[in-house]
């Protein structure tokens, strides 16, 4: 049922997340009017606050995390908030807090944005309060389970109470404006699409790096590790876009249908094909942002003999008409040399060449899909170099998104937020995906398990493990910075 909610519930709203991302992301959207103007927030936690003592500490959160120029927006916001304390595991807290909602006329969005653990007596609660009507709908913050049966559990508790159409799974990254643009580029343009299989393109990497460590999350990181914090969703996520059949139109469900047969075509990595196929990496002491920073073993709250892995990369391969014999490489770490998110597509070299010379070494025919830390779209092609003889240089045709629309973007919270209220589903995860995700990933890990593959260390501040570079080097390539 399509409705606008004007009532959004925050459960966990005194999170990390809420702190840094959902409130800030609220107060932007409030600044730049685009919720409506009697939506109210609703925020529940365990802290003993009332409305002003939330409200207080929301001014805090947004004072530290929203930037300068949206500043002037926050007392104007405050208003929307109320709070209620409530306990999840008490069936009764849940009876106040419907009292505190009070008739849903328009409709409600609740956001869970809690601990895992916390999630089926939420639904239990919720339920029995008589808050999970058809004016309802739910969204989902990640980890959604640590294997494909934890996050089975989620999803059946979930279900028993909500609909799949009123379920919205986040991935954060689906809101980020150049996936988005990925999707524009693909099937807005006619012209990729001859090259875009495996008679044209060589080989595609994906990389998330990230320069921070591990931002006071220390408990649920070392439990978790960079397959299950990132490729599991994230990675996966921007692979499915970028691998995905046109779909018939941007209903959710047709967008979602060719990306979940993306998942289900990835070709299982289970066994020994664990130790040729992935790396897995950890931290040492080193630097960062040009200061020393620990390794992940000296991190606070992280035990000595922890075997989590912080850097992850792997070969994955598509089994379809399409991608077949094309790699896919991915690859994501903490504490990296720098932040960047980026996709590159190389493309085949061309079949006879006409030119004398021989082909430069640099790399030719990619294109580069950079969605962090700035979003633009790179182009490398062959040109001939000015002079008399015919000699053949990269240059690049490069579109600089922030430049070329010069107006801010959403944040991808925003953007989610705001099609959680409106009830957009399209970039969110469906059940199905979901659980294919995990089916690819957890042989993974039982693999490691099974072959006692520790990871590899690899000093804060460098580019990974060396095994990183050698899993490409082994095919003939390397990482984008590498070549
Ligand atoms: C989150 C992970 O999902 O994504 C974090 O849990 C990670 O570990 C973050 O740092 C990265 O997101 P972004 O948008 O900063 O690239």
């Amino acid at each position: 049922m399509s409705f606008t909610a004007d009532r959004l519930l925050l459960f966990g709203a005194t999170g990390d997340l809420a702190q840094r991302m959902l409130l800030p992301s609220l107060c932007a959207l409030h600044a730049d009017n685009l919720i409506a103007p009697e939506l109210r927030i609703i925020g529940t936690a365990r802290s003993d606050f009332d409305d002003d003592g939330y409200r207080n500490f929301a001014r805090e959160a947004l004072t530290r995390f929203l930037p300068d120029f949206r500043k002037g927006a926050i007392e104007s916001f405050l208003p929307r908030l109320s709070y209620q304390v409530l306990d999840a595991t008490q069936a009764g807290s849940f009876i106040t807090l419907s009292d505190e909602i009070g008739t849903i006329d328009k409709g409600m969005a609740i956001f869970l944005s809690t601990a895992p653990s916390l999630f089926e007596p939420t639904i239990a609660g919720l339920t029995q309060a008589g808050l999970t009507g058809e004016r309802v709908r739910i969204g989902l913050e990640k980890p959604l389970g640590t294997c494909l049966e934890s996050s089975r559990e989620i999803n059946d508790a979930v279900a028993s109470a909500f609909p799949e159409d009123r379920i919205f799974r986040i991935d954060h990254y689906l809101g980020k404006e150049t996936v988005q643009n990925l999707l524009a580029l693909r099937f807005a343009n006619i012209m990729f699409e001859p090259l875009w299989n495996a008679a044209h393109i060589d080989h595609v990497q994906i990389t998330i790096a990230e320069t921070v460590g591990l931002e006071s999350r220390a408990g649920y990181y070392d439990g978790a590790g960079a397959l299950r914090d990132m490729v599991q969703n994230h990675l996966l996520q921007l692979l499915c876009i970028m691998a995905m059949e046109p779909p018939a139109s941007g209903d959710p469900d047709a967008v979602r249908d060719e990306k979940l047969k993306v998942l289900r075509s990835l070709r299982p990595i289970r066994g020994a094909d664990v130790t040729s196929k992935t790396v897995r990496g950890q931290y040492k002491s080193g630097a960062a942002n040009g200061a020393p920073v620990p390794g992940y073993l000296e991190e606070t709250d992280i035990p000595g003999t922890s075997t989590t892995e912080t850097f992850v990369a792997i070969k994955a391969e598509i089994d379809s008409w399409r991608w077949a014999g094309v790699p896919f490489y991915l690859r994501t770490g903490k504490r990296l040399q720098e932040r960047l998110t980026e996709l590159v597509v190389t493309f085949d070299e061309v079949p006879h060449s006409v030119f004398e010379a021989p082909p430069p070494s640099e790399a030719a025919n990619q294109l580069v899909i950079q969605l962090q830390p700035e979003e633009s779209i790179t182009l490398t092609i062959l040109a001939k170099s000015p002079g008399e003889a015919m000699r053949l240089k990269p240059v690049n045709l490069n579109l600089d998104l922030g430049e070329t629309f010069k107006v801010k973007v959403l944040d991808a919270y925003e953007r989610l937020l705001m099609d959680i209220v409106k009830g957009n589903l399209t970039l969110f995860m469906r059940r199905d995906e979901l659980d294919a995700a995990w089916r690819w990933i957890d042989p993974i890990r039982e693999g490691w398990a099974e072959f006692e593959e520790r990871p590899k260390l690899y000093t804060a501040g460098s580019w990974g493990p060396a095994a990183s570079s050698a899993l490409l080097g082994r095919d003939g390539f390397a990482w984008h910075e590498e070549q």
